[in-house]
């Protein structure tokens, strides 16, 4: 699918779809902001504000005074005025009774923010509160944020940053993500941000200048999308995929100057022989993309051995043995990042797909396991979650599975492989690495294992 509208999307933009759409409470939904080049980080103006002894109101002034945003505050708001933001630290609130702080700002504006507008609180981690209260005040945060989410129209989405002590200045490249179009279909998520080793790239267009980046499954759909994002940002990118997709890797490598690397990462040497190429062409690697993935659905009863074994070894386990001989070669050290690509269906679970789920949801594992081991080395690995994503895949889907994938969510539309590759890209990034250990759904706010 192109970038452009879904038929529904179409429909539902004329006077009669408009009609019907508010007559029988149809999902309404708008064609998203998504990322061009040039383009500002906000359309519009920020609504900026914060409880009493915020943290990290700082941190969001630099940011939208670097990107040439107009702060405002919120009693400038008028009944005219089309916010494209609404930031609000809520780090300095320590008890449950401090909580309306939070009403006392959104409401008045919420309504007033725009088409693909944003909405951002920041807080404290609740495992780093300094005492009860402080902590269940925190980590309400949560349950407000996902609903507020909800209430926003027009394809504006919000999430809850929680910002470790310490970590103020690895927020950077957090807040240009989530505030500007890249973070189009990523909604109702948490973000853990904490104390990393980051390093602010000299171009915020070209964070991966001077990288070596190498995806797999790279020779169409989200990882060619993936390999296209990370080139556009600066990087070289080695694009991987099996022998049989030759053609298509060729193609989508050729086009962004990137090198091509057939392999099947489940064979017995395919560990060996990607530790062996970075070695001798590169060195080391800055960023490892598993992206390559496969589905053989079947119900349990109905689950031969074959189809569980193809689905665990491309999924997870050829995963473990990639990253193990990535980390025994010293190969992806200091700014490195490893991302992995998890699923909904791996957190919520579908009927028919144990095999897969297992291994999404192994692959969060993979994340948890690894996360203390790469902050040691000044890296890190960060999943993402896709929900309905406009594919091949999807589309070979029975038509109403499809039509219910893509409206159960508070964008009421599926994501396109790009909104998967520019939170990759935001992972990636030198400057997020104070961004380790998370998995953050890429589903519109599916209304699916929420
Ligand atoms: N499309 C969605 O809605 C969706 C949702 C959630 C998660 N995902 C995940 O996103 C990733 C990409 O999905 P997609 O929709 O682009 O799928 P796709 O089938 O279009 O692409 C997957 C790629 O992986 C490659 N691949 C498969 N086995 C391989 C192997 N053994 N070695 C190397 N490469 C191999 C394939 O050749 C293909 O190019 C997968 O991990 C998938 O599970 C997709």
């Amino acid at each position: 699918m192109s970038q452009a509208a879904d038929r529904y999307q179409r429909l539902s933009s004329t006077p009669p779809g408009r009609f019907l759409v508010g007559r029988f409470g149809l999902p309404e939904s708008t064609p998203l902001r998504r990322y061009e080049a040039g383009q500002p980080l906000l359309a519009g103006p920020a609504v900026v504000g914060g409880a009493p002894e915020h943290r990290l109101l700082s941190t969001v002034e630099r940011v939208l005074e670097a990107t040439n945003s107009t702060a405002l505050a919120p009693d400038a708001v008028t009944d005219t005025t089309k916010i494209a933001a609404a930031v609000f630290d809520a780090s300095g609130i320590t008890s449950s009774d401090d909580l309306a702080k939070l009403r006392e700002f959104f409401s008045p504006i919420i309504s007033r923010i725009g088409a693909s507008g944003r909405l951002v609180v920041l807080g404290t981690p609740p495992e780093h509160a300094a005492d009860r209260r402080h902590h269940v005040a925190q980590r309400a945060l949560e349950g407000f944020v996902r609903s507020a989410a909800k209430e926003l129209r027009h394809g504006a989405t919000g999430n809850l940053v929680y910002v470790a002590p310490g970590g103020e200045d690895d927020l950077e490249s957090t807040l240009r993500f989530l505030l500007g179009s890249k973070s189009a279909y990523v909604s109702g998520q948490v973000i853990r941000v904490a104390s990393g080793e980051s390093s602010t790239p000299r171009d915020w267009d070209k964070p991966q200048a001077g990288r070596v980046v190498a995806v797999t499954g790279a020779s169409r759909g989200i990882g060619a999308a993936i390999a296209q994002t990370l080139a556009r940002d600066g990087a070289h990118v080695i694009a991987i995929d099996i022998p049989q997709q030759g053609e298509d890797l060729a193609s989508v490598a050729n086009a962004i100057g990137g090198a091509t690397l057939a392999l099947d990462v489940t064979a017995a040497d395919a560990p060996a022989a990607l530790a062996a190429y970075l070695q001798e062409r590169h060195g080391t690697v800055d960023v490892v993309v598993h992206n390559a993935g496969i589905t053989r659905d079947r119900t349990l009863a109905r689950m031969k051995p074959e189809r569980w074994d193809a689905v665990l070894d491309v999924n997870l386990s050829a995963q473990e043995r990639l990253n193990e001989a990535l980390l025994l070669g010293d190969l992806i050290g200091d700014g490195g990042r490893i991302v992995t690509v998890s699923s909904i269906g791996g957190i919520a679970g579908n009927r028919g797909q144990t095999n897969y789920g297992a291994s999404k949801a192994g692959v969060i594992g993979i994340v948890e396991t690894l996360a203390p081991e790469l902050a040691q080395r000044g890296a890190t690995i960060n999943a993402v979650a896709p929900g309905f994503i406009e594919t091949q895949m999807t589309a070979a889907m029975p038509l109403f599975v499809r039509e219910g994938g893509r409206r159960m969510n508070s964008l009421a539309q599926g994501g396109l492989p790009i909104d998967v590759a520019e939170t990759i890209a935001w992972f990636a990034s030198p400057a997020s690495g104070g961004v380790n250990g998370n998995v953050v759904r890429v589903c519109g706010q599916s209304l699916i294992g929420a």
